[in-house]
């Protein structure tokens, strides 16, 4: 099946009250794992490449190994730049091939990721390429963007931005952050803010990035076998499950693949020193990425069988 844009994914989760994962790839197990999941929950699923990843694989590998995914899968796929921080870099990727963009200008005064957001619609749409646009700052740290403190959304301005825009999606701040270390205390999220923005954006599919849950057990099992990952905490799958009622079509799960295949190379690494063939551990490791999507695609998204 030939990659697919996020239209039709989204237009039907927000209508049945479920979510489409969106996973970062950067390697040939993460994708394989992730679309074994995908195939075997008959789910749509999107692939998403950070800066970080796009320069880490190459372009060209990223969208070998993704072609190679789609050749025989009977699920939709799309293929996403996930933060995309320059209209150069949004450019480059919907050049090559991918079926979706992120432009994030989130850091930006709002006129200037107005504009930024902008200039990469008109570029894109010419193209037929999605734009998801992110408004508000996500606490915690990525490659390119950090915050200290989040900035939850405006409602009334995230209508603006939309309609200033026109981009296709918007990521919201609402309490979620990056990374392994979410909540000190106990985890909320703003659902009141949510559901004001649900309001004043009828049908208009929202983003939730920051949403891995890090699955406690995998945090024990990688600190049992060496690792240092002391007060990890994500975003409850619950919680996810609420958001993806009110909305929001797409959830963003990086940290928690990260987790599930560290955790099981560093027992790979403990039960068998005299091993050195990385297949071996490696495949389990890909094995750990399917059973995390396939958990994600159950738990949180209810996108199974909906391909
Ligand atoms: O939101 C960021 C993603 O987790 C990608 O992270 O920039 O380290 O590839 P990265
Ligand atoms: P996590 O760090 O919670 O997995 O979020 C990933 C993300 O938002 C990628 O854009
Ligand atoms: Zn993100």
């Amino acid at each position: 099946m030939p990659l697919s844009t996020p239209k039709e994914m989204f237009d039907k989760a927000y209508e049945g009250k479920y979510a489409i994962g969106a996973f970062n790839v950067n390697n040939m197990e993460i994708v394989q794992g992730i679309m074994e999941a995908a195939e075997e929950e008959k789910s749509p699923v999107i692939l998403q490449v950070s800066k970080g990843a796009r320069s880490y694989a190459g372009q060209n590998y990223i969208i070998k190994l993704v072609e190679a995914a789609v050749e025989n899968s009977t699920v939709p796929v799309v293929l996403h730049l996930d933060h995309g921080d320059s209209f150069e870099l949004c450019k480059a990727v919907i050049d090559g091939g991918f079926t979706s963009v992120m432009i994030d200008g989130s850091h930006l005064p709002y006129e200037e990721n107005v504009a930024l957001t902008k200039k990469v619609v008109d570029y894109a749409h010419e193209r037929g390429v999605w734009v998801e646009a992110e408004l508000g700052q996500l606490a915690g740290i990525e490659e390119h963007v950090s915050a200290e403190h989040s900035v939850y959304t405006d409602p009334n301005q995230a209508v603006d931005f939309v309609e200033k825009t026109k981009c296709d999606s918007l990521a919201v701040a609402i309490g979620t952050s990056h990374g392994a270390y979410k909540f000190k205390g106990e985890p909320k999220l703003d659902f009141e803010r949510l559901a004001k923005i649900t309001e004043l954006l009828p049908g208009y599919p929202l983003v939730l990035h920051g949403s891995s849950s890090v699955p406690q057990e995998f945090v024990e099992m990688a600190n049992q076998y060496g690792a240092k990952i002391g007060g990890a905490r994500g975003v409850p799958e619950d919680m996810l499950r609420e958001a993806a009622k009110m909305g929001v079509c797409k959830i963003n799960i990086d940290t928690d693949i990260r987790l599930a295949m560290t955790a099981v190379i560093r027992k790979e690494f403990h039960d068998h020193p005299e091993n050195f063939d990385p297949r071996k551990y490696l495949g389990p490791a890909r094995q750990a990425v399917k059973e995390m999507v396939q958990r994600k695609i159950r738990n949180v998204l209810g996108s199974s069988n909906k391909a």
